[in-house]
């Protein structure tokens, strides 16, 4: 188990002013954060980043969407990381999302839902890797 996973605070909650609610929660759930900037993705970098999805229907519509504002790109650090980050993320349709997750609070829709984080420490250190350098993480 990696003590390191990546999250994205997505365009919609950026847009919507909840960037600093939201890292209020990430230090509250006892994460450290590592690496953190605000970025405003092209559509290829974000179909990049998304090329496991690129034969799903959503594809052109998440791509789209990921790269239509700044975003908040972030290396996090707790024990059994991607679990915990996830737990906190809560389900992928905010319809679903447990009570005091971010995407319950903060998300509109499936696909406007406020957080992306990894789903598995092999994707965890793709994902880093993709939007930091060695030096942009602490
Ligand atoms: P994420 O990768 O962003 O952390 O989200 P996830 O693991 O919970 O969900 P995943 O299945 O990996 O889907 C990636 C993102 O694609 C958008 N999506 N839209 N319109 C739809 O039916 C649909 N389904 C997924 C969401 O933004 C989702 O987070
Ligand atoms: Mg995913």
């Amino acid at each position: 188990m990696s003590n390191l996973t990546f999250g994205i605070i997505k365009p919609d909650a950026v847009a919507k002013g909840h960037t600093g609610k939201i890292i209020d929660k990430i230090l509250a759930s006892g994460f450290q954060i590592r690496g953190m900037k605000l970025i405003h993705q092209s559509k290829k970098q974000s179909e990049g980043f998304y090329a496991v999805h690129a034969e799903r229907p959503f594809f052109g519509e998440l791509t789209e969407f990921m790269s239509s504002g700044a975003c908040v790109v972030l290396a996090l650090e707790k024990e059994n990381a991607v679990k915990a980050w996830r737990d906190l993320m809560g389900a992928t349709n905010p319809a679903e999302a447990d009570e005091g997750t971010l995407r319950k609070e903060f998300a509109s829709s499936i696909g406007e839902n406020a957080v992306h984080g990894s789903d598995s420490d092999e994707n965890a250190a793709i994902e880093i890797s993709y939007f930091f350098s060695k030096l942009e993480l602490v």
